[in-house]
């Protein structure tokens, strides 16, 4: 299949990135963080989710940064959803684009979720019924698609009946997570190979953690399957708390690279985002820094 001719980034930053710091980054920094993602090109922008604080604290001032930040006609602003609590919190305040998520791995439903597989699925059931009739606009996320670090190996036929699923309750695309970075081009292959035969191209998309240094050439290969959804958070921020492992998203910079050696279009300026990278990088770096010699 040859190369898509234009990728959007799926830039998820502010949410999978700042959910796994380990210090609680103030609201109006947020709110500049993503403000300046708006003025880089990119067309999505994973805003924060509406999770329960007790679980993700890092973001439990979702509605204060949704409500914040200046938001442009021609970008989407998702925000991760876990239930029905968490969406009608979301709807009050106008949230329009969501993103649900499950996994294959009964273990990490379990640890990041505190329930089994058909139980979250009955949840995005719950969730999906509402949004669609709200038209809001409903992603999937499928977490530890190529490996569980509580389950081990996951089987690609378990990723496509649960994305399946997905699609069934409404999602107009599934986002297949690796979650721990473990995903060799081997295993993609073996994944992609089994998924591609199901479900049309176009209703997927990509979310490699680097953990291993190995997101770059996984996005390649996945590209020449036609994908030209890619995850990636600006200056590599990111993990889940749940997932023992779990350590940046790909950065977006490395990913504009790759796409621009490709000669593929994403509309998104690499000087623009390498800025804001310096921004928050020097933020967060500041911030640890004040951490350990209080008196700075
Ligand atoms: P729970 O504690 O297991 O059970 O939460 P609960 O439903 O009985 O709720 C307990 C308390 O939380 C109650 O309050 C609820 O009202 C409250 P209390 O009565 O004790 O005062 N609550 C909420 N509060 C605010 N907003 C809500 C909400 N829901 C319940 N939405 C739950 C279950 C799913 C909510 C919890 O386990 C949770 O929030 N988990 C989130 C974990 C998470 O955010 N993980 C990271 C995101 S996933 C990820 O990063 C992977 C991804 O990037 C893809 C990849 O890389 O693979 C997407
Ligand atoms: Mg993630």
């Amino acid at each position: 299949m040859p190369l898509p001719h234009t990728v959007t980034i799926v830039e998820v930053g502010p949410r999978d990135g700042l959910q796994n710091e380990a210090h609680i980054i103030p609201t109006a920094i947020k709110i500049d963080f993503i403000n300046q993602l708006s003025e880089t090109g990119l067309r999505v922008i994973e805003t924060t989710s509406f999770v329960s604080p007790k679980w993700i604290p890092q973001l439990a001032d979702h509605v204060a940064v949704f409500q914040g930040i200046t938001k442009k006609d021609n970008i989407a602003y998702p925000v991760l959803i876990p239930n029905l609590v968490g969406l009608q919190r979301a709807m009050v305040i106008g949230v329009k684009d969501i993103a649900v998520f499950t996994t294959p791995s009964e273990m990490f439903s379990q640890k990041n979720t505190h329930c089994s597989v058909a139980e979250s699925l009955q949840r995005i059931k719950e969730i999906t019924t509402v949004a669609k009739e709200q038209d809001i606009r409903i992603r999937g996320y499928l977490s530890c698609v190529l490996g569980c670090p509580y389950q081990g190996e996951i089987l690609p036929e378990a990723v496509l009946e649960v994305a399946e699923q997905l699609i069934q309750l409404g999602c107009y695309e599934v986002s297949l997570g690796d979650t721990i970075g473990v995903g060799t081009k081997d295993s993609v292959k073996a994944l992609l190979d089994v998924l591609i035969k199901k479900i049309p191209v176009d209703q997927l998309a990509v979310h490699f953690h680097d953990t291993y240094g190995r997101a770059i050439e996984n996005i390649h290969l996945a590209l020449t399957y036609g994908i030209h959804v890619i995850d990636s958070s600006v200056s590599g921020l990111g993990g889940c708390p749940y997932a023992k492992g779990a350590t940046g998203n790909v950065a977006t910079e490395k990913v504009l690279v790759l796409l621009q050696e490709l000669g593929i279009n994403t509309d998104v300026d690499i000087a623009k985002i390498n800025k804001v990278s310096h921004f928050i990088r020097n933020f967060l770096k500041n911030q640890h820094d004040k951490t350990i010699s209080p008196d700075k």
